[in-house]
């Protein structure tokens, strides 16, 4: 991976989303002894700077430090001057100040990442910025796809739902084409964006016809807290078109997977027994977070060491 932040996954290409998923194996691998812990980022201080709410990507980023024996330092909005109306840059700023070599940021506006470069020398990893871009989920869903299948090139995949506020789709659309799957968007037209004309995908409104044609469906959350207006008539009819019901699940091919990024809407894009089929992938989908997240890591504040089993505490 060339360059000092993780903010897009445009930035990384086919190359680059590569070399981490290999990488990725390493620290599977790692994560699996009885004692998950590497010297590799020992010295170094990883900060956590989550605007917006999180359960997985904190943890699982956190989970990836430790085990690369990072210092952590977690700063709480709820808890901050935040509340007294500081300023991002002068919290960044302020945080910067007592030696962080990297910024984990998570925000609800797209782009603040991108401005967090500017103000500071730390290494930023966009963890989430507002309904644009999610590097980290795109890289652990195509790992775990490799994983399921083989490989992502040539897969077909459906990503289902609410794709006009979901950062998650972006970023899955710029990993799954750069690795050479076909990807067909299934929503109805009031949650797809506006413009899509140089999004490399195919559009449906018809999930039925959709599902036997796949090798991974991939629901996406209702982003209720980001809709400013009322964009489906309700969610029983939204589950009615677009959910993943046990119905559903059996027009998918036999070896077909389901996977979602959590948090779960269990009973609207996802039906509760589907969530908990062996075919859907969700836990494995969070548990390969934390080994993709480490070889991020690694490659960014790892000051180039190459990746030799020694250097890893093999
Ligand atoms: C997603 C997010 O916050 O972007 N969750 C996650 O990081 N796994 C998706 C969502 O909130 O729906």
């Amino acid at each position: 991976m060339s360059g000092q932040h993780l903010l897009s996954v445009a930035d990384l290409g086919a190359d680059g989303i590569d070399e981490i998923l290999q990488l990725t194996d390493t620290f599977v691998e790692v994560s699996a002894r009885p004692i998950a812990r590497v010297p590799a980022l020992r010295g170094k201080t990883v900060a956590f700077c989550f605007y917006e709410d999180s359960t997985r990507t904190r943890v699982s980023f956190e989970t990836a430090a430790k085990r690369l024996s990072a210092d952590t330092v977690n700063f709480s909005i709820a808890t901050s001057s935040v509340n007294k109306g500081e300023s991002v840059r002068d919290t960044v700023e302020t945080i910067c100040a007592m030696g962080v070599d990297a910024l984990i940021v998570r925000h609800r506006s797209a782009g603040v990442p991108w401005q967090i470069t500017r103000w500071v020398d730390a290494t930023v990893i966009n963890a989430g910025d507002g309904g644009h871009e999610h590097p980290t989920q795109a890289l652990l869903d195509a790992y775990t796809i490799r994983q399921e299948l083989g490989s992502v090139e040539g897969r077909k995949i459906a990503i289902v739902g609410d794709v006009a506020h979901s950062r998650v789709a972006r970023s899955n659309v710029a990993a799954f084409t750069a690795l050479g799957a076909e990807v067909t968007l299934v929503a109805p037209p009031t949650l797809l964006p506006p413009r899509l004309d140089d999004w490399p995908v195919e559009v449906s409104s018809d999930l039925d016809a959709v599902l036997p044609k796949v090798d991974v469906v991939y629901l996406l959350r209702m982003q209720k807290e980001r809709m400013t207006e009322s964009l489906i008539p309700s969610l029983r009819e939204y589950t009615a078109g677009y959910g993943l019901t046990r119905r559903r699940v059996d027009l998918l091919a036999d070896d077909a997977v389901v996977m979602h990024p959590g948090p779960m809407n269990r009973g609207v894009e996802i039906a509760a027994e589907v969530a908990d089929l062996p075919r859907a992938v969700v836990t494995n989908q969070v548990r390969n977070g934390v080994a993709v997240r480490m070889a991020v890591l690694y490659l960014l504040l790892g000051s180039g060491v190459d990746l030799k089993p020694e250097v890893v505490g093999a």
